[in-house]
């Protein structure tokens, strides 16, 4: 019974506790994380089923300057859009996803240092992924192409103009072209190009390619170099029309001439046959016949 008693009051005392620093009973957010595409920066985060709202706060790293983001005041969504916020220059940044509670404001006063979850640092210019690039191919002759590649936008605006990729990377962002001979496999070749017009040259003549296109960042880290592979796009060599027939076309075509030489032999066997009895009754035919 004493034992009973004991535990009971433990925990009451536990409760209390728990209530008056308030930590145990309000869920911070979990799993921080940022996604970035294109410059477009999105503050992502996980909460235990909550009635709380959070807000955001965000700084340049070692700046210790928390602002607010209008749209992520007292959210109850689990995610922020901190693109307007964040300059795409070479800076760091840090957020901040303060839990929102009244009755830990009324408790302990505004300057109460409320529950919250740091996220990591994050550099949009040196982070952020870059999707696929397009791009046109031209012909310049047999052994050369060039690559015409367009930048994919960005929402960030500058002076009322939408922002590409290229006019925020600028010099940084070179391109890495991947081609290959049509139809075979492996012997890839690779290139760095600096500029958006890029000539492939040395190809053999005739042959028919498919090219690539990445954007490449020498500047940042190694695992953020480089920007997703465009779809591959062919050039047809000036050729015969073998190279370009798909394996179901060699197919059907091995299969119409076997049946054709099938077809042949079984006639010109029929035939011979036939004219081989007739040849045979012939001789039978005279002989039956008497002198
Ligand atoms: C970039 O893409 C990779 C691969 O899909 C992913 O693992 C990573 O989280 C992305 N980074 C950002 C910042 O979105
Ligand atoms: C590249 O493509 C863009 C848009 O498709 C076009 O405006 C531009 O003139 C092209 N440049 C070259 C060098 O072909």
């Amino acid at each position: 019974m004493a034992c009973i008693k004991t535990l009971l009051c433990v925990g009451a005392c536990m409760t209390t506790w728990s209530m008056t620093t308030g930590d145990t009973s309000v869920p911070k957010a979990q799993n921080v994380h940022w996604t970035s595409l294109d410059f477009q920066t999105i503050l992502k985060w996980t909460v235990e089923e909550s009635e709380h709202t959070y807000t955001i706060l965000y700084s340049e790293t070692n700046h210790n300057n928390w602002m607010d983001v209008d749209h992520c005041f007292r959210t109850s969504e689990t995610e922020c859009d901190l693109t307007q916020e964040l300059e795409a220059l070479d800076k760091n940044y840090e957020a901040d996803i303060r839990v929102d509670s009244e009755h830990l404001a009324d408790e302990f006063g505004l300057d109460y240092d409320f529950p919250h979850t740091y996220a990591p640092m994050f550099n949009p210019y040196k982070e952020s992924n870059i999707s696929a690039l397009e791009f046109s191919l031209t012909d310049v002759d047999e052994g050369t192409v060039i690559l015409n590649i367009t930048h994919p936008l960005t929402s960030i605006s500058e002076g009322g103009k939408q922002q590409t990729i290229k006019d925020i990377l600028k010099n940084d962002l070179k391109y890495k072209i991947s081609y290959y001979k049509s139809g075979s496999t492996g012997k890839e070749k690779k290139k760095i190009a600096d500029s958006s017009s890029a000539e492939v040259s040395g190809l053999d003549a005739g042959q028919s390619y498919c090219f690539m296109v990445a954007a490449f960042i020498p500047s940042r880290p190694k695992a953020t170099q480089q920007g997703a592979w465009s779809t591959p796009q062919c050039r047809r060599g000036d050729t015969h029309f073998t190279q370009d027939l798909s394996l179901g076309a060699w197919v059907g075509i091995i299969f119409m001439l076997v049946t054709v030489i099938i077809v042949f032999i079984t006639a010109t066997v029929l035939c011979c046959r036939r004219n081989h009895k007739r040849q045979k009754n012939i001789p039978t035919a005279q002989s039956s016949v008497p002198i």
